[in-house]
């Protein structure tokens, strides 16, 4: 039940402190610096023979495994690409015995992610489902895979199940770096960063004032960009994904330097820009982006890292979430823009966990 949430999607959003424990119980080795995800049923052997990873699902599962490219690639150097799960059955893409796809789904019944597992397996290409519900079709038809124990999403704007499969992804990108170059030190490492993020998301979820104001203030804009960069390239098109889902203010997601091969036409007093900026190596090249919006009178809302206060001297509208490494800032960068959607569909009277033309689960093409 919502309890003493207005909505379930705010009392999603809240959960997400516990539902990312709950994704990573039992699955993380201290001992060897590494993650254990048994439902793989692969052996060392066979998971050191993969060469190339393919991620596919719909909507925000989508975005969730661009999050996976750029966390697998880092960590363990395997080349991973992703298929919208729609275009991967209609595709051939290549792949052989050596190739391991994952299909992404909250439902486990997203009928394109349903017929690109069943795509894979007839071409003989093992695929593993990530998946929340328990016995759901992807479950029972995957060669095996990994439930992310987010417990059930009522809301039809997937929050909680975002970052868990966010953090099935950081696992995996944990143990195929192990089985390749990361030492166990590194792991070990690896293990303490991801169990402090609970806590720095519960420290998020205590600014929702603060967002929400920043949601009022904006409410009325005809259109929204965000922008980021590496992994929080991905973020940015699920912030505007949720915002196009439940506040129907239209938005779209880019990589921050793409503003100026076209977007920044869009960009007036009407049309905020998100920019998701944290402290990493681009920075200040997400600096550079955002006085440029400025510069043409386009509002700007940030989402960075606490400490990075001189972004005061460019807007009001700063988030602070607390810092981590790179690889995991989506985790923490997500929460604002979850946030934000929902105080803007709320201050707009929208119907935040039923909004119009949408379903839960995706069972027609
Ligand atoms: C967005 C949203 C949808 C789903 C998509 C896939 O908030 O909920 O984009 O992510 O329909 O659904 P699953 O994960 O059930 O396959």
């Amino acid at each position: 039940e919502k309890g003493a949430f207005p909505h379930y999607m705010l009392k999603e959003i809240f959960e997400q402190p516990n539902s990312l424990r709950n994704a990573m119980r039992g699955r993380l080795s201290r001992d060897d610096g590494t993650a254990i995800l048994g439902g793989l049923n692969m052996t060392p052997q066979e998971l050191r023979g993969v060469d190339r990873i393919i991620l596919s699902g719909c909507g925000t599962a989508f975005h969730a495994a661009m999050v996976g490219e750029y966390v697998i690639e880092t960590l363990a150097r395997v080349p991973t690409e992703v298929e919208i799960a729609s275009e991967f059955r209609y595709r051939n893409v290549p792949a052989d015995k050596n190739t391991l796809q994952f299909v992404l789904s909250q439902s486990g019944e997203t009928i394109d992610t349903l017929a690109a597992m069943r795509e894979a397996r007839r071409k003989g290409i093992k695929c593993l489902g990530i998946v929340n519900s328990v016995g759901s079709t992807i479950a029972r038809e995957s060669d095996g895979g990994c439930y992310i124990h987010a417990g059930p999403e009522i809301g039809v704007a997937a929050t909680k199940t975002f970052t868990s499969q966010v953090m099935i992804m950081t696992l995996l990108g944990m143990l195929f770096g192990r089985i390749h170059h990361l030492s166990s030190a590194d792991g070990m490492e690896m293990i303490d960063e991801l169990e402090a993020i609970p806590d720095k998301i519960a420290s998020i979820l205590t600014q929702t004032d603060r967002i929400k104001a920043i949601a009022e203030k904006h409410a009325n804009a005809e259109g929204m960009l965000f922008m980021g960069r590496q992994a929080n390239y991905p973020v940015a098109m699920e912030g505007a994904l949720k915002m196009k889902e439940i506040s129907y203010i239209y938005a779209s997601g880019h990589p921050s330097a793409e503003l100026k091969h076209g977007v920044i036409a869009l960009v007036k007093p009407d049309m905020p820009s998100v920019f998701i900026a944290p402290d990493d190596a681009v920075f200040d090249k997400n600096v550079s982006n955002i006085e440029e919006v400025l510069a043409r009178k386009g509002p700007v809302i940030c989402v960075t890292t606490e400490g990075r206060t001189e972004l005061e001297r460019l807007t009001d509208d700063v988030i602070y979430v607390p810092d981590c490494p790179s690889y995991l800032s989506p985790l923490l960068t997500v929460i604002p823009l979850q946030l934000l959607s929902y105080y803007t569909a709320v201050a707009r009277g929208c119907d935040v966990d039923k909004p119009r033309n949408l379903a839960k689960s995706v069972t027609v093409e």
